[in-house]
């Protein structure tokens, strides 16, 4: 049997003539770049997550960069983050001149609050946490150790559309928060887009000036900015997938469920734990397996797309050897990147398809044993 790790394609074709209609729209209005789609999905969005400002921009990691940037964080300041993450989170800070920060992770996948603490110095400005694979951080606590230190903190939900804690959404926790539509996330474009949220209108002001050339009105620059704004055609498409999250987040939730049962008695795999009064929302099903690179191979064999995210933990990186990093500081991330691996899930997967991948990997370790 053949399991794709994403279906976009069969995504498109279900809900097809919706998709072509709202991109014929922005054709037929010549819409393209900003204006009336772009807006409309930015008061959609403010709606579902009860906040005051959504400003669209041109992807996630821009949008993480450009709050960093109308901050005022720069060259000089360090910014606390997570270890394990996609690069794009530590790039802004670099970007910005600030020096980043890496904090090891906890059994979550995401950044240990209990060493953030020791991290800070007089320089430290920010924290970004990163909601990662579509499970919240302890955000609760991030911001208790916010207000102590009078840090900012971003909140990176990249990955975490509609995730919550304590029945509150992640994103509206931090300063502000960012959001990557990348069209392989729980809500995705069809190419690249991102948008960042925050009840700061000042903030949301300046953000929205900076990724539009400086200018909130053409040709009135009041600052120099940059290039990155929210596409008609992306919007309007992100605003047709709006009425399908809730749907849709609760079939990974769903998947998730079965993965986690079907593989509950394989000593050789931990499955994700889940942090208390969280909803996780399975952006990515990641495990923890022995033996991982021959089960990867093994699976890929039975025609099964496997994924790791990612194999290397940040600040070992090549990218970051100017940052002072010892690998036992970051010991659960550099344990982990040896034994994750992200199983296909995504809403419109046959739970045949569910069933074949986890007897695979319940196969692969028993042929393993039996050598
Ligand atoms: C955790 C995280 N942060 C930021 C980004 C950046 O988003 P984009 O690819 O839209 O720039 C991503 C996207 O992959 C991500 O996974």
């Amino acid at each position: 049997m053949k399991v794709q790790f994403n279906d976009l394609f069969n995504q498109y074709l279900l809900n097809k003539k919706n998709y072509d209609d709202a991109i014929f729209s922005v054709i037929q209005e010549g819409a393209f770049i900003g204006g009336k789609f772009a807006s409309k999905f930015e008061r959609e969005y403010e709606k579902h997550y009860g906040i005051k400002n959504c400003i669209g921009v041109g992807n996630g990691t821009d949008a993480i960069y450009i709050v960093l940037k109308m901050l005022g964080i720069k060259e000089g300041d360090e910014v606390i983050t997570t270890a394990h993450s996609w690069i794009s989170t530590s790039e802004a800070i670099s970007q910005v001149g600030a020096t980043p920060v890496f904090v090891d992770v906890d059994q979550y996948f995401t950044i240990d609050v209990a060493q953030i603490e020791s991290k800070i110095t007089q320089k430290t400005k920010a924290i970004i946490p990163v909601h990662l694979y579509g499970q919240p951080a302890d955000i609760e606590e991030i911001m208790r150790i916010s207000k102590l230190y009078n840090l900012f903190v971003i909140e990176d939900c990249a990955q975490a559309h509609y995730s919550e804690i304590n029945n509150k959404r992640v994103g509206t926790f931090g300063n502000a928060a960012t959001f990557s539509f990348y069209p392989g996330k729980n809500l995705g474009a069809y190419g690249d887009a991102g948008a960042i949220i925050t009840n700061d209108d000042e903030l949301a002001k300046k953000c929205r000036m900076y990724a539009n050339h400086g200018a909130l009105k053409k040709h009135q620059h009041a600052i120099e900015g940059i290039n990155s704004r929210l596409d008609g055609i992306q919007a309007a498409i992100l605003s047709e997938k709006l009425n399908f999250i809730d749907q849709w987040t609760d079939e990974r939730i769903n998947i998730a469920k079965i993965y986690t049962d079907n593989l509950s008695d394989c000593e050789f795999v931990q499955t994700p734990l889940v942090r208390k009064n969280c909803k996780h929302v399975y952006h990515l099903y990641v495990i923890l397996a022995k033996k991982r690179d021959q089960l990867k191979e093994f699976l890929e064999n039975k025609g099964i797309e496997c994924a790791i995210h990612y194999p290397k933990a940040l600040p070992l990186l090549e990218a970051y050897n100017y940052v002072k990093s010892v690998n036992s500081e970051y010991r659960n991330a550099s344990n982990n990147q040896e034994m994750i691996l992200s199983l296909p899930i995504y809403p419109e997967m046959d739970k045949i398809m569910v069933k074949y991948v986890s007897d695979s990997i319940i196969e692969f370790y028993k042929l393993d044993e039996s050598k």
